[in-house]
């Protein structure tokens, strides 16, 4: 750029160099980049759990928009989503009124996990078995059931073990609790990803989901390992969340994906849209960054510790 010849002591804005500009071009940059990934999906199905004890962190935000962004890529998805509250079943276009086969009747009554899923209208890649507001009874109805905390695991190894083409992700969106939903998806998962919000309290509580990891692994499910942590609603501007994002990855620097997801309007919008915000807006911030998540995560590829050097 020319030098400006003005005279006036303070430099003229100029467009080229406001934030504004540097962030919309590295915006386009990033989706350069983006279009240009070819990633191969080979090997078994990986089944994710997406869980955190605490509300509102991002986890069904993380399981619609990672799965919609691995479909994009080319890869067969399944979501299941294990909250009552349907979010997931919701933000993927799934209808999931209470006379719809859900989840519920997976868990309690055994139905065949083929007969509850359904294509979600964004892709024919991307499914979804659907939460119906029934799940929130399953909580204590799986208290006297045989096998409760084997419930998911039995169906999905049925499901997969009978598909022509079985998915090459499953990945569970479980409730804000440690009760019997999510341990259900702990012992049918063999990766865990953490969703953290990059807020104060981010690292309370993490400890106790650690505790319960441990507790399945060693009575339930030896495969199950924290494979993923992702960094949700990311404010740039805020010293406390370059901290916080400091801090979790000083203490899990393999987990930690490089991508960190920004707080983002069209990410909390496309919901209500019945659309993830790879479909809602694919070219915004927040689904650029979903995307280059799920690159990070399909290249990662199914790896147990056990395996590496750790
Ligand atoms: N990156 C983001 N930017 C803005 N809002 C977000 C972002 N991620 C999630 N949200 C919003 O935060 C709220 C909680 O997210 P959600 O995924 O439902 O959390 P959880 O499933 O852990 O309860 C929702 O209203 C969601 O739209
Ligand atoms: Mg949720």
């Amino acid at each position: 750029m020319a030098e400006s010849e003005s005279t006036t002591p303070s430099a003229p804005f100029s467009f080229d160099d406001s934030p504004i500009a540097r962030e919309l071009a590295d915006l386009t940059s990033r989706r350069k980049v983006l279009e240009g990934v070819r990633v191969d999906f080979t090997g078994p199905t990986r089944v994710i759990t997406v869980s955190n004890q605490k509300g509102g962190v991002g986890k069904t935000t993380t399981t619609v928009n990672i799965a919609s962004a691995l479909a994009s890529l080319g890869a067969r998805v399944l979501v299941v989503d294990l909250d009552p509250q349907g979010n997931a079943s919701t933000a993927l276009g799934v209808p999931h009124t209470a006379d719809i086969p859900s989840v519920y009747d997976v868990l309690i009554d055994e139905f065949p996990l083929a007969d509850i899923v359904q294509t979600s209208p964004e892709s024919d890649r991307l499914m979804c078995a659907p939460s119906t507001i029934h799940l929130a009874g399953a909580e204590i109805e799986l208290v006297s059931q045989v096998a409760r905390e084997h419930r998911l695991r039995t169906a999905l190894e049925d499901y997969l073990a009978a598909s022509e083409e079985p998915p090459h992700f499953v990945i569970v969106d479980c409730p804000p609790s440690l009760g019997l939903l999510t341990i259900n998806a702990f012992t049918a998962a063999d990766e865990l990803m953490i969703p953290i919000q990059c807020e104060y309290y981010a690292l309370e509580g993490l400890s106790q989901l650690l505790g319960s990891v441990r507790m399945i692994q060693k009575h339930l499910n030896p495969r199950l390992h924290l494979s993923t942590i992702l960094l949700t609603m990311y404010d740039g501007r805020t010293r406390l969340a370059q901290q916080v994002a400091d801090e979790v990855r000083s203490h899990f620097p393999k987990e930690v994906l490089q991508t960190v997801i920004p707080r983002s309007v069209r990410v909390s919008e496309a919901p209500s849209f019945g659309q993830t915000v790879i479909a809602y807006d694919g070219a915004s911030a927040g689904a650029v960054a979903y995307r280059e998540a799920a690159v990070e995560i399909a290249r990662r590829g199914h790896q147990h510790p056990d395996e590496g050097a750790s």
